[in-house]
């Protein structure tokens, strides 16, 4: 069908009756009672996909951001019509949000495939939420144009600024060690998150976002924008605009998301994933995004970009500043500009530009501090590398750019805690045999665990050497962390132990070797003793922990971390 003769608007998609005329009359019909008249029932229709939720804080301002969309899309003649999807909030959900972000990605692709519109805007930001809607749009037959919700602002706190969540983590730290007192953590507590909008550091949220922006499928230079600056509303009135246009757009200029989500644009997401010290989480997300249209990101290839790949920003968790900030330097533009020599500049964004002409005509670096020159960068390398060895084949990801250089060429005895309830109960007893040169190893929180990949690698020091001075060690399990942590910390080890890994049969007394220049991490037992162990451990009798429903699901169709933790069915099929 060419363009000419695809139905627009209400008359997209009919619903089945056996009689496409009646099926139109009927959604006119149904369409009235909401009090529209048939001027705007037979306008383009701009769908505006919303993700707010009582159950999260980071989309609070969600009406306002849909209320602007909707006047972008009026006032370029098309009828809004806001529709919700579940919402992801990132410390409301159990066991762990990234269980529900391959639900979220199936409610918004079938909802923008079911539903009639011409274009829609995707709104949304919170950590899974955005990563989840991305996947979700990725295979849609209509333009979509992303608006994130922005980030918090930091608030003051005895002299300093306070903001989600880098901060939060560094005074529990501090609270554990008995720096803080509780009436100290109490009003810390208060302090940490003090606005709408997404955690004020380059977590997952931000790093998303400026990927989303790096893959061209937000407006430009809207990734940074703080949740409660009038620019945030201005950028979802012309993402509303946008979508119109695009809505009426043909032939090359009705751009889809594979369109603008090409390996080009994919390796450009992951030169500023790295340029921003940007978070671990966001290395599966863009995997499980690009793998929706059959784009791999293969690990090897991050390592060969992370060497020649400094980090420019200087932000929390790797440095000192937060989004305002960078917002404040004029965004991710900056980031851009430095990079240039090393992007696709034929990328294209839903702007309908070219990367290249983007840069050209936008100059707005203004802080070369915050946003450092590609010749004087903040760190020398990029911010995440993949290591493999005997413990992880498939591999297993470091956050180099936040973690402790001293620690990164050693070996040391295991500490092995085989699941989160053995970590919880013994972590701070005083009599477990620990010392600082240990390497701590969490087993059983991978993807297919019973704790389904929670953000629970960052294992906390335990007490006694935490008391004792101890701020960091080098800590390894198949589990995430939230990308506002820091620390020497080996995530996502592939295949996990739930999995058959090599991880699942590491003893307390082993000695395991990592090595950040050779790109390793090995288990020091020779290959047969692994093989004899992992033997031992095979089970006899799988036993489903969930016999029913979405977890059930889940758990029989979740792939490994390498792969984006999608479900086998959802990614690209030829
Ligand atoms: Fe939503 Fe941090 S809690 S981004
Ligand atoms: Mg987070």
């Amino acid at each position: 069908m060419t363009d000419k003769e695809t139905p627009k608007g209400l008359g997209r998609g009919l619903t089945n009756y056996g009689d496409n005329e009646f099926s139109l009359y009927l959604r006119r019909s149904m369409a009235s009672s909401m009090g529209y008249s048939r001027e705007m029932l037979d306008k383009p229709v701009v769908g505006i996909c919303s993700s707010g939720s009582g159950y999260n804080n980071c989309h609070r301002l969600m009406p306002e951001l849909v209320e602007a969309t909707k006047r972008g899309v009026l006032a370029a003649g098309g009828l809004p019509i806001e529709f919700p999807t579940i919402s992801l909030g990132e410390t409301f959900l159990n066991p762990t949000s990234l269980m529900y972000r391959n639900l979220m990605s199936m409610d918004v692709e079938e909802m923008i495939r079911a539903q009639p519109m011409d274009a829609v805007v995707v709104i949304g930001g919170c950590d899974k939420t955005l990563p989840a809607q991305l996947m979700g749009a990725a295979n849609a037959e209509v333009p979509v144009v992303y608006c994130a919700v922005g980030p918090m602002l930091t608030s003051p706190y005895d002299g300093e600024r306070l903001g989600a969540c880098t901060d939060c983590r560094r005074f529990w730290g501090k609270y554990r060690a008995g720096e803080v007192s509780d009436e100290g953590i109490k009003r810390i507590e208060g302090s940490l998150a003090t606005t709408a909008g997404t955690c004020a550091v380059m977590g997952t949220a931000s790093t998303m976002a400026c990927i989303a922006e790096a893959l061209g499928m937000t407006l430009p230079g809207t990734a940074s924008i703080p949740a409660v600056h009038a620019d945030r509303l201005r950028a979802a009135e012309a993402s509303g605009a946008r979508a119109m246009q695009l809505a009426l757009a043909k032939g090359d200029d009705r751009l889809l998301p594979k369109d603008i989500i090409t390996p080009k644009s994919v390796e450009n997401a992951l030169r500023v994933l790295l340029a921003i010290g940007g978070s671990t989480n966001a290395i599966v997300h863009l995997t499980a995004i690009a793998g929706r249209l059959g784009i791999p990101v293969p690990l090897d290839r991050l390592n060969e970009m992370s060497d020649e790949t400094p980090v420019l920003v200087d932000l929390k968790p790797t440095g000192a500043h937060y989004m305002e900030d960078l917002f404040a330097a004029g965004g991710l533009v900056g980031v851009l500009h430095a990079l240039r020599p090393l992007l696709h500049l034929d990328t294209v964004s839903v702007a309908g530009e070219t990367l290249e002409a983007r840069l050209d005509a936008d100059k707005t670096w203004v802080d070369h501090d915050i946003v450092r020159p590609f010749d004087a960068p903040f760190q020398e390398k990029g911010g995440l590398v993949a290591l493999f060895g005997s413990l992880a084949p498939r591999g297993a990801i470091l956050k180099r750019s936040a973690a402790d250089p001293t620690l990164f060429e050693k070996e040391g005895r295991a500490v092995v805690f085989s699941d989160l309830a053995d970590l919880a109960a013994r972590i701070d007893d005083p009599e477990l045999d620990v010392a600082a040169d240990d390497f701590l190893v969490l087993q059983n929180a991978g993807p297919k665990s019973p704790a389904a990949m929670p953000e629970a690698g960052y294992l906390p020091i335990p007490k006694k050497l935490a008391r004792a001075g101890v701020k960091d060690m080098v800590r390894i399990s198949d589990a995430r962390m939230s990308g506002t942590a820091f620390g020497t910390i080996v995530l996502h080890v592939t295949p996990e132990a739930a999995d058959g890994g090599p991880l699942g049969v590491v003893r307390t007394g082993d000695r395991i070797r990592i090595s950040v220049q050779n790109r390793s991490i090995d288990l020091l037992l020779d290959d047969a003793e692994i093989a004899r162990r992992l033997e031992e451990i095979r089970p006899t009798e799988v036993q489903p922990i969930h016999k029913r429903g979405y977890r059930h699901l889940y758990m029989n169709s979740v792939t490994q971390a390498d792969q984006g933790v999608d479900f086998d069915f959802l990614v690209w099929k030829d």
